[in-house]
């Protein structure tokens, strides 16, 4: 069936961010467990810079979806389908934001530099306050891992159209003719 495409820029954003929020949430979970050292800084520098960077990237594709707009939900999906999947992808928007601000605001209660790239530092955004990170970042570990549990529903869901019904859904969101 063919239907309307996802915008270009679009297409690459969303692939790029993808990549980088698949390699971060391993990182986080591994990061904590290992000894201090070298190794660890390294893996907490990335994933710090790797978050901001899907912070600037939400910015900049909510402002290119208000300017170049995304195209209506595929017509072959059903009602309740519908439903669904613009509810996860309006959450997963929600959590592009919220999960990164609250790793910055628990990590500037830390009190830790946040290093970006290894090019500059963030400013902190929260009083040094002990008590203040661990509830900051648990709440950053929580609503990580609910982006785990939608990015599952998504990602099955994508397959599911890929190769059960192959209906054309997941074709909107690839680089082609039309795109
Ligand atoms: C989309 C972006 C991000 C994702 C998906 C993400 C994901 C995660 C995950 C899955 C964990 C492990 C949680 C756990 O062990 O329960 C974690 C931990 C952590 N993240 Fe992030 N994170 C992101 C951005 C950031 C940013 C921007 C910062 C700081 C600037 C940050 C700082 C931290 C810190 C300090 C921890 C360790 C928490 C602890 O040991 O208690 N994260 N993150
Ligand atoms: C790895 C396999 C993935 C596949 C095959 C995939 C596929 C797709 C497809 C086909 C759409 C368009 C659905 C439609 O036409 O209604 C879409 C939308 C979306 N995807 Fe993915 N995706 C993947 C991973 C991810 C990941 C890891 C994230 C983020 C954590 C993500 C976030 C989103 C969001 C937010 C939308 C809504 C876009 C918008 O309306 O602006 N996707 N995805």
């Amino acid at each position: 069936m063919e239907t309307e495409r996802y915008p270009r820029p679009l297409v690459l954003l969303h692939w790029v961010m993808a990549v980088l929020i698949l390699a971060t949430i391993p990182i986080g979970y591994r990061m904590s467990d290992l000894d201090p050292g070298p190794v660890q800084d390294a893996l907490y520098h990335l994933h710090r810079s790797i978050g901001v960077t899907v912070l600037a990237l939400a910015l900049v594709r909510l402002v290119v979806r208000r300017l170049w707009g995304a195209p209506p939900p595929h017509p072959a999906l059903a009602g309740w389908q519908r439903a669904l999947s613009v509810s996860v992808h309006r959450l997963l928007y929600v959590l592009f934001f919220l999960v990164p601000i609250l790793g910055w605001a628990g990590t500037s209660a830390f009190g830790a530099p946040i290093l970006v790239w290894g090019f500059f530092e963030l400013p902190p955004i929260m009083p040094r306050h002990e008590t203040l990170s661990e509830i900051l970042l648990g709440a950053h570990g929580l609503f990580a891992s609910t982006l785990v549990g939608l990015v599952l529903l998504h990602v099955a869901g994508a397959l599911y159209h890929a190769l059960v019904r192959r209906d054309g859904v997941v074709e909107r969101m690839l680089f082609g003719r039309g795109g």
